[in-house]
Protein backbone atom coordinates (compact mmCIF):
# COMPACT_ATOMS: atom_id res chain seq x y z
CA UNK A 1 0.00 0.00 0.00
CA UNK A 2 1.48 3.69 -0.71
CA UNK A 3 3.41 5.19 1.66
CA UNK A 4 1.67 8.63 1.93
CA UNK A 5 -2.06 8.74 0.08
CA UNK A 6 -4.93 7.40 2.45
CA UNK A 7 -7.84 6.13 1.50
CA UNK A 8 -7.64 4.09 -1.47
CA UNK A 9 -8.76 0.19 -1.11
CA UNK A 10 -7.14 -2.30 -3.76
CA UNK A 11 -10.05 -3.38 -6.36
CA UNK A 12 -10.26 -6.65 -7.70
CA UNK A 13 -10.65 -7.87 -11.04
CA UNK A 14 -12.95 -10.22 -12.42
CA UNK A 15 -10.67 -11.80 -14.50
CA UNK A 16 -8.11 -14.31 -12.91
CA UNK A 17 -4.39 -14.49 -14.02
CA UNK A 18 -5.29 -18.33 -14.72
CA UNK A 19 -8.36 -17.16 -17.04
CA UNK A 20 -6.12 -14.47 -18.71
CA UNK A 21 -3.65 -16.68 -19.88
CA UNK A 22 -6.04 -19.22 -21.30
CA UNK A 23 -5.41 -16.51 -24.18
CA UNK A 24 -2.04 -17.65 -25.00
CA UNK A 25 -3.14 -21.35 -24.69
CA UNK A 26 -1.73 -22.28 -21.86
CA UNK A 27 1.65 -21.47 -23.37
CA UNK A 28 2.69 -19.37 -20.71
CA UNK A 29 1.43 -18.54 -17.40
CA UNK A 30 3.91 -15.24 -16.86
CA UNK A 31 6.92 -15.16 -14.37
CA UNK A 32 9.44 -12.57 -13.72
CA UNK A 33 13.19 -13.35 -14.59
CA UNK A 34 15.49 -10.30 -12.88
CA UNK A 35 18.88 -9.77 -14.27
CA UNK A 36 21.40 -7.78 -12.24
CA UNK A 37 25.06 -7.24 -12.63
CA UNK A 38 27.57 -4.75 -13.68
CA UNK A 39 26.72 -2.56 -16.39
CA UNK A 40 28.62 -4.42 -19.74
CA UNK A 41 28.07 -7.54 -17.61
CA UNK A 42 25.46 -9.17 -20.31
CA UNK A 43 21.59 -8.72 -18.86
CA UNK A 44 20.01 -6.99 -21.95
CA UNK A 45 21.98 -9.26 -24.40
CA UNK A 46 20.47 -12.70 -22.40
CA UNK A 47 17.45 -10.85 -22.09
CA UNK A 48 16.99 -9.64 -25.47
CA UNK A 49 18.11 -13.44 -26.95
CA UNK A 50 15.08 -15.05 -24.25
CA UNK A 51 12.59 -12.83 -25.48
CA UNK A 52 13.51 -13.17 -28.87
CA UNK A 53 13.05 -16.96 -28.62
CA UNK A 54 9.79 -16.83 -26.65
CA UNK A 55 8.27 -15.15 -29.21
CA UNK A 56 9.71 -17.15 -31.89
CA UNK A 57 7.93 -19.94 -30.27
CA UNK A 58 4.66 -18.55 -29.92
CA UNK A 59 5.07 -17.53 -26.15
CA UNK A 60 4.65 -13.84 -24.96
CA UNK A 61 7.29 -12.14 -23.63
CA UNK A 62 8.11 -8.79 -22.70
CA UNK A 63 11.88 -7.28 -22.09
CA UNK A 64 11.97 -4.37 -19.67
CA UNK A 65 15.64 -2.63 -20.10
CA UNK A 66 17.30 0.11 -16.99
CA UNK A 67 18.03 2.14 -20.19
CA UNK A 68 14.64 2.17 -21.97
CA UNK A 69 12.65 2.65 -18.58
CA UNK A 70 15.21 5.29 -17.67
CA UNK A 71 13.87 6.76 -21.23
CA UNK A 72 10.27 6.69 -20.47
CA UNK A 73 8.86 5.67 -17.03
CA UNK A 74 12.01 6.34 -15.25
CA UNK A 75 13.16 9.35 -16.85
CA UNK A 76 12.71 11.34 -13.28
CA UNK A 77 15.52 8.99 -12.05
CA UNK A 78 18.97 9.55 -11.71
CA UNK A 79 21.99 7.34 -10.21
CA UNK A 80 21.64 8.24 -6.77
CA UNK A 81 20.62 5.30 -4.20
CA UNK A 82 17.62 6.50 -3.73
CA UNK A 83 16.98 6.96 -7.51
CA UNK A 84 18.47 3.74 -8.38
CA UNK A 85 16.03 1.79 -5.34
CA UNK A 86 13.19 3.66 -7.15
CA UNK A 87 13.91 2.89 -10.43
CA UNK A 88 14.22 -1.25 -9.62
CA UNK A 89 10.67 -0.99 -7.58
CA UNK A 90 8.98 0.85 -10.49
CA UNK A 91 10.27 -1.63 -12.91
CA UNK A 92 9.40 -4.72 -10.55
CA UNK A 93 5.68 -3.06 -10.13
CA UNK A 94 5.48 -3.22 -14.60
CA UNK A 95 6.96 -6.39 -14.35
CA UNK A 96 4.19 -7.93 -12.11
CA UNK A 97 1.38 -6.91 -14.17
CA UNK A 98 3.49 -7.73 -17.57
CA UNK A 99 3.27 -11.54 -15.67
CA UNK A 100 0.21 -11.27 -14.57
CA UNK A 101 -1.35 -10.85 -18.12
CA UNK A 102 0.97 -14.43 -18.42
CA UNK A 103 4.05 -12.67 -19.64
CA UNK A 104 7.50 -14.04 -19.38
CA UNK A 105 9.15 -10.28 -18.16
CA UNK A 106 12.53 -10.11 -18.54
CA UNK A 107 13.67 -7.35 -16.54
CA UNK A 108 17.37 -6.25 -16.93
CA UNK A 109 18.85 -3.52 -14.43
CA UNK A 110 22.12 -3.30 -12.54
CA UNK A 111 19.72 -2.90 -9.38
CA UNK A 112 22.90 -2.99 -7.31
CA UNK A 113 21.27 -3.07 -3.72
CA UNK A 114 20.10 -6.55 -2.46
CA UNK A 115 17.07 -4.45 -0.13
CA UNK A 116 15.55 -3.00 -3.69
CA UNK A 117 15.99 -6.76 -5.55
CA UNK A 118 14.05 -8.07 -2.48
CA UNK A 119 11.59 -5.64 -2.82
CA UNK A 120 11.27 -6.42 -6.35
CA UNK A 121 10.66 -10.68 -5.39
CA UNK A 122 8.52 -9.16 -2.13
CA UNK A 123 6.26 -7.34 -4.81
CA UNK A 124 5.60 -10.35 -6.58
CA UNK A 125 5.52 -12.86 -3.88
CA UNK A 126 2.37 -10.66 -2.69
CA UNK A 127 1.09 -10.77 -5.75
CA UNK A 128 1.95 -15.00 -6.21
CA UNK A 129 3.84 -14.47 -9.54
CA UNK A 130 6.97 -16.37 -9.90
CA UNK A 131 10.39 -14.15 -9.87
CA UNK A 132 13.57 -15.49 -10.57
CA UNK A 133 16.81 -13.52 -9.57
CA UNK A 134 19.64 -14.36 -12.24
CA UNK A 135 23.36 -12.88 -11.03
CA UNK A 136 24.81 -11.90 -14.38
CA UNK A 137 28.17 -12.79 -13.01
CA UNK A 138 30.72 -10.88 -15.38
CA UNK A 139 33.57 -9.85 -12.96
CA UNK A 140 34.25 -5.80 -12.93
CA UNK A 141 37.40 -6.19 -14.85
CA UNK A 142 35.70 -8.03 -17.84
CA UNK A 143 33.19 -5.54 -17.89
CA UNK A 144 35.98 -2.83 -17.83
CA UNK A 145 37.69 -4.39 -20.70
CA UNK A 146 34.68 -4.77 -22.75
CA UNK A 147 33.37 -1.48 -21.85
CA UNK A 148 30.68 -1.77 -25.30
CA UNK A 149 29.48 2.09 -24.35
CA UNK A 150 32.77 3.55 -23.40
CA UNK A 151 31.00 4.51 -20.20
CA UNK A 152 33.50 3.12 -18.19
CA UNK A 153 36.78 4.91 -19.44
CA UNK A 154 34.31 8.30 -18.98
CA UNK A 155 33.91 7.11 -15.53
CA UNK A 156 37.30 6.68 -14.88
CA UNK A 157 38.09 10.26 -16.49
CA UNK A 158 35.77 11.53 -13.56
CA UNK A 159 33.02 12.22 -16.04
CA UNK A 160 30.94 9.47 -14.27
CA UNK A 161 30.33 10.19 -10.98
CA UNK A 162 27.84 7.63 -9.82
CA UNK A 163 29.32 4.66 -12.18
CA UNK A 164 28.72 1.42 -11.00
CA UNK A 165 31.49 -0.47 -9.48
CA UNK A 166 33.89 3.09 -10.26
CA UNK A 167 32.13 5.20 -7.63
CA UNK A 168 29.16 2.74 -6.43
CA UNK A 169 28.78 -0.60 -5.09
CA UNK A 170 27.44 -3.67 -6.41
CA UNK A 171 26.29 -6.01 -3.93
CA UNK A 172 26.27 -9.39 -5.63
CA UNK A 173 23.34 -11.85 -4.64
CA UNK A 174 23.92 -14.21 -2.07
CA UNK A 175 21.04 -16.50 -2.87
CA UNK A 176 20.28 -16.16 -6.69
CA UNK A 177 18.29 -18.40 -8.65
CA UNK A 178 20.76 -18.61 -11.51
CA UNK A 179 24.62 -17.78 -11.91
CA UNK A 180 25.32 -16.84 -15.14
CA UNK A 181 29.01 -17.07 -16.12
CA UNK A 182 29.25 -14.95 -19.29
CA UNK A 183 33.52 -15.21 -19.84
CA UNK A 184 33.79 -17.16 -22.65
CA UNK A 185 29.92 -18.43 -22.94
CA UNK A 186 27.97 -17.66 -25.79
CA UNK A 187 24.59 -15.62 -25.11
CA UNK A 188 22.82 -18.53 -26.58
CA UNK A 189 24.38 -20.45 -23.94
CA UNK A 190 23.12 -18.49 -20.84
CA UNK A 191 19.82 -17.84 -22.61
CA UNK A 192 19.41 -21.29 -22.59
CA UNK A 193 19.95 -22.02 -18.75
CA UNK A 194 17.33 -19.20 -18.17
CA UNK A 195 14.70 -20.92 -20.61
CA UNK A 196 15.42 -24.18 -18.77
CA UNK A 197 15.01 -22.77 -15.17
CA UNK A 198 11.70 -21.66 -16.14
CA UNK A 199 10.24 -24.33 -18.01
CA UNK A 200 11.37 -26.64 -15.17
CA UNK A 201 9.08 -24.77 -12.99
CA UNK A 202 6.54 -26.07 -15.47
CA UNK A 203 6.18 -21.87 -16.29
CA UNK A 204 6.36 -22.35 -20.57
CA UNK A 205 6.48 -25.68 -22.45
S1 LIG B 1 19.92 0.76 -11.76
O1 LIG B 1 21.12 0.81 -10.90
O2 LIG B 1 19.28 -0.58 -11.71
O3 LIG B 1 18.96 1.79 -11.40
O4 LIG B 1 20.45 1.02 -13.23
P1 LIG B 1 19.70 0.72 -14.63
O5 LIG B 1 18.33 1.28 -14.65
O6 LIG B 1 19.88 -0.71 -14.97
O7 LIG B 1 20.53 1.62 -15.63
C1 LIG B 1 21.84 1.24 -15.99
C2 LIG B 1 22.13 1.72 -17.42
O8 LIG B 1 22.27 3.12 -17.41
C3 LIG B 1 23.49 3.50 -18.05
N1 LIG B 1 24.22 4.25 -17.04
C4 LIG B 1 24.72 3.81 -15.86
N2 LIG B 1 24.84 2.60 -15.29
C5 LIG B 1 25.40 2.53 -14.06
N3 LIG B 1 25.86 3.59 -13.36
C6 LIG B 1 25.77 4.82 -13.89
N4 LIG B 1 26.20 5.88 -13.22
C7 LIG B 1 25.19 4.96 -15.19
N5 LIG B 1 24.96 6.03 -15.98
C8 LIG B 1 24.38 5.59 -17.09
C9 LIG B 1 24.10 2.28 -18.63
O9 LIG B 1 23.78 2.25 -19.99
C10 LIG B 1 23.42 1.12 -17.90
O10 LIG B 1 23.06 0.06 -18.75
P2 LIG B 1 23.78 -1.38 -18.69
O11 LIG B 1 23.00 -2.21 -19.61
O12 LIG B 1 23.74 -1.88 -17.28
O13 LIG B 1 25.17 -1.13 -19.17
MG1 LIG C 1 21.97 -3.18 -20.74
Amino acid sequence: SSPIAKNVPLQYHHVTREKRCKLWNNKSLGCTVWFTGYSGAGKTSISFQIESYLISQGIPAYALDGDNLRNGINNNLAFSEQDRNENVRRAAECAKMFAECGFVALCSFVSPTAAARERAREIHRNANIEFFEVFVDTPLEICEQRDVKGFYKKAREGKIKTFTGIYQGYEAPTNPDLILATVDVPVEKCANRVLDMIAARGLIP
